[in-house]
């Protein structure tokens, strides 16, 4: 039994400070290169094992050194890899990414190995996805390999947790959409996959929610989230902190609400918690590396009361 499966994508993370974008054909100066575990997939799942769900992964990695490092990182967070997959002949997935002094991030992703999970390796891991309480999934896979798991996901029964990111140009598939629950949208995949450029939250979430998404939840970054479900919208309060550098922060948001919902929150209690995940997270560089376990988000950002 697992609390969360995660089917995804895992990079190698190569991160650069800068104190202000390159334009195009100009060279800027960065900081030491840092390399981390990274990957829209690999990160939920890590989150989701450090604050202690019972969590595995289903992703590709390919035969290289940046292959052995995501490995290494998902077994100390405590994430069973035995659904990985080690493609000899392939190059881990690797993330291109500058942070700017704000803490805001420019990523470039080689999807490496992560172009190769199939549908077929999704059918594999049936069992595995039916063992789940919540499966989720990103977009950083090939598209039909994210629409194989939700499918089997339903007809297992298990919980399907979707995080449409990096955001598809074209509108999500409406089977894809109709198992979402919830869907996890930050402000910039809410506007897009809604289709209202303006408006507001709350009038996204209904909109995606009205185009068959089962619940919504959208992040706002410092101001926390909004979240929609069949009893009604609610607005969870933000934490303030710091931010060093949001690489990942989404990810450990996604994480740790599938991880409270597969250990029975509702959804506003799981995003209460989620939020948390997130903020400690901006806190420290990296994507995985600055993910909490319960003591350090404990300890870090410590719980607020319910407001209302
Ligand atoms: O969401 C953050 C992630 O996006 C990074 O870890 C990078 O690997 C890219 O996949
Ligand atoms: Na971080």
């Amino acid at each position: 039994m697992y609390d969360v499966l995660v089917v995804g994508s895992a990079n190698a993370d190569l991160t650069v400070r800068v104190d202000r974008r390159p334009g195009a054909g100009e060279t800027v100066r960065g900081t030491d290169l840092v390399e981390s575990a990274g990957g829209k997939g690999a990160n939920q799942a890590a989150a989701a094992a450090r604050i202690g769900g019972r969590t595995a992964l289903l992703a590709r990695v390919g035969g290289d050194a940046f292959g052995e490092m995501l490995l290494a990182a998902q077994r100390a967070a405590g994430t069973d890899v035995g659904p990985v997959i080690v493609d000899a002949a392939a190059r881990s997935g690797t993330a291109m990414i500058i942070v700017d002094p704000d803490g805001d991030n420019s990523i470039v992703v080689s999807p490496g190995a992560n172009a190769a999970l199939s549908p077929q390796d999704v059918a594999a891991a049936q069992d595995t996805i039916a063992a789940a309480s919540v499966l989720s999934l990103q977009l950083e896979i090939p598209m039909e390999s994210v629409v194989a798991a939700a499918a089997a996901a339903e007809r297992a029964g298990t919980r399907v947790v979707l995080n449409p990111s990096p955001a598809p140009e074209a509108a999500l598939a409406p089977e894809l959409l109709a198992v979402a629950d919830p869907l996890v949208v930050n402000e910039h995949e809410a506007r897009q996959l809604s289709g209202h450029a303006d408006g507001s939250p709350a009038e996204w979430a209904r909109a995606l929610r009205e185009q068959g998404a089962r619940s919504v939840v959208v992040t706002l970054g410092g101001d926390g989230a909004l979240v929609l479900d069949a009893s009604g919208s609610e607005d969870i309060p933000g934490v303030r902190v710091k931010a060093v550098d949001t690489t990942g922060a989404g990810d450990a948001f996604t994480g740790a609400l599938a991880t409270r919902l597969a250990r029975g929150d509702d959804l506003p209690e799981a995003a209460r918690f989620a939020v948390r995940v997130g903020a400690a997270a901006v806190t420290k560089p990296g994507a995985q590396p600055s993910y909490p376990t319960l003591a350090e988000l404990t300890a870090e950002v410590p719980e607020t009361p319910a407001q209302g």
